[in-house]
């Protein structure tokens, strides 16, 4: 029996997001960086053979310390190396009070000058290590459009910082979110981030300049709503929290969006979807959230995994395998942010973005090891390990979504721990159906610098899903598991359709300390990759 959904006694009363879009404010400047006001003036250091070499864009800084920054560097025991932070007072001539020093790594070849991920990193552990700050003026080796569009994308992404104030209910009297978020930034728990970045050497009156400003700050916000959705404790966002989330980015955004309820999805047979559901207080939901373009001669359906918690079900995960498990819809998360910053950027292309929502939960209703689903389409699949969920709610909305006969679908999940154990927890897996398609995605994810590796569908591995009593089962051969769920999926892709499936379980959440740009908690995965894709559509290229 299932029992009521609406009341959750461990959500608080007085919840309220803090506003997700809220984020560092970056603009271009032609002020040298000896003569901007700021907290701290940035400059690159990389690691030559005789020790730290000063970057371009830095020459003013290093002209108020005598030519000398370079040994003052050394003397401080910086080497260059990359993600080094040093911090030293700033000399006389330069308005602001401190000198923050990043590592470059290597000095690059000649000419070749720095590649745009080594930049994104460099700002994004400064504008880290200027945390609860006013402002930083980044003065680092930008030679070009690319290089500012690098700066600016790692400084933004490596000023997020999660709003604790979410998880506790937000503003306890009543203020609005964002006043509670300033409150916050008082508190020593909680520096927030930093409020503004001057990039030196941008050029505000160039057009170029401009356009890649602004598709940063559009790209980088709607990842950290991403992000913001991915921290959040899962007794803060279940599946209808999510749907709701969706539904007010999509007023404001000017999307059309559609919410299949436990009832709608009952009426249409989602029978994955809803076994994966059915054992939460919880219930799940479908969203369907579109953006088109008139203009658009592509369009693209991603499909995202949104497992509000990932329990594993009545096959429960052990303890040590389920406290970071709210994590489990970061894949529904990079698509909605995706489709929403595609709207931001007017891209000429449609987009169709379908979260499967749903929490997995062991319970009385809950779906049991060896029950066989109807799923939506038709099929059967046999359960045979309740803890292998993402596979069977993807494969209702990735049925869903063929029937729209887009120009390709590309699904994101969190799906397999095989796959971390594949390839580590900074890369993700990319399966398809086409290997022209296969090429483009890892090209396209390298562009955006998000690490990836093509992974095989070997034919052999089918057969370890064949079920006695259902079409298919929901778990194979042990060995190769990131494999067979990728297998698992393709059977539920329509004739014809391009496919492509991004297993994101090693990267969609750092465990660890932060790096680079990257926060601890939500990462905000397959974001930047899945706008590139979006934006080579827009172009008629698809690979
Ligand atoms: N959500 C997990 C996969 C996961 C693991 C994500 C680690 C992030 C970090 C998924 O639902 C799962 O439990 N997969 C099982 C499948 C198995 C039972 C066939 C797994 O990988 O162990
Ligand atoms: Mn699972
Ligand atoms: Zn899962």
């Amino acid at each position: 029996m299932r029992r009521g959904a609406a009341y959750n006694p461990y959500r608080p009363t007085n919840y309220r997001k803090r506003d997700p879009t809220t984020v560092t404010a970056l603009t271009l400047s032609t002020s040298s960086a000896a003569a901007l006001r700021a907290d701290a003036v940035v400059v690159g250091v990389a690691k030559g053979a005789k020790g730290p070499v000063v970057a371009a864009g830095a020459e003013a800084v290093d002209k108020a310390f005598g030519g000398k920054l370079a040994d003052v560097l050394e003397t401080l025991g910086a080497t260059g190396a990359e993600g080094e932070v040093t911090k030293l007072p700033a000399a006389s001539g330069l308005k602001a009070p401190v000198v923050l020093a990043v590592g470059l790594g290597d000095v690059p070849a000649k000419d070749d000058g720095y590649d745009a991920e080594t930049l994104r990193r460099a700002a994004g552990a400064a504008s880290r290590a200027l945390s609860g700050s006013k402002k930083g003026a980044f003065a680092l080796p930008i030679e070009d459009v690319a290089g500012a569009a690098a700066v600016a994308e790692g400084a933004l992404l490596g000023a997020y910082t999660y709003d604790k104030s979410n998880g506790n209910g937000g503003a306890k009297d009543g203020k609005s979110a964002k006043s509670a978020k300033n409150a916050a930034n008082t508190d020593k728990k909680n520096d927030g981030p930093l409020a503004e970045v001057a990039l030196v050497g941008g050029k505000p009156r160039d057009k170029a300049y401009k356009a890649a400003v602004e598709r940063a700050t559009a790209l980088v916000e709607e990842i950290n709503r991403a992000r913001d959705l991915i921290n959040t404790p899962s007794n803060l966002l279940n599946p209808a929290d999510f749907a709701a989330e969706a539904v007010a980015a999509a007023k404001e955004h000017g999307l059309k969006t559609e919410v299949l309820d436990e009832k709608a999805l009952k009426k249409g047979g989602y029978g994955g979807i809803l076994g994966v559901g059915q054992g939460s207080d919880a219930p799940p939901r479908l969203v369907r959230i579109a953006y088109t373009h008139p203009k658009a001669e592509k369009t693209l359906a991603l499909v995202g995994k949104g497992i509000t918690y990932d329990s594993g079900g009545i096959s429960l995960k052990p303890a040590g395998h389920n406290e970071t498990m709210k994590c489990d819809m970061s894949g529904a998360a990079a698509v909605f942010a995706t489709v929403v910053a595609a709207a931001r950027l007017g891209l000429r292309v449609n987009l169709t973005g379908w979260l499967a929502l749903a929490e997995n939960m062991p319970s009385g209703s809950a779906t049991r090891p060896g029950d066989v689903l109807s799923m939506y389409g038709g099929k059967t699949v046999e359960v045979l390990n309740t803890d292998a969920e993402g596979r069977l709610v993807l494969a209702d909305a990735i049925t869903r979504a063929g029937e729209e006969k887009p120009d390709a679908i590309v699904d994101v999940a969190t799906l397999t721990g095989a796959m971390v154990l594949a390839l580590g927890n900074r890369t993700f897996g990319i399966m398809t159906n086409d290997e022209a398609f296969r090429t483009s995605l890892h090209e396209i994810a390298e562009e955006a610098g998000e690490p990836s590796w093509p992974m095989p569908l070997p034919t052999h591995l089918r057969k370890g899903i064949d079920s006695p009593v259902a079409d298919l089962a929901n778990m194979g051969e042990r060995m190769g598991g990131g494999l067979v769920a990728g297998i698992f999926l393709k059977e539920f892709v329509a004739d014809g359709i391009t496919w492509g499936h991004l297993d994101i379980a090693g990267p969609a959440f750092n465990e660890s300390g932060p790096f680079g740009y990257t926060p601890k908690g939500g990462t905000g995965a397959a974001v930047r990759t899945l706008v590139r894709l979006a934006e080579r559509a827009a172009d008629g290229d698809l690979g």
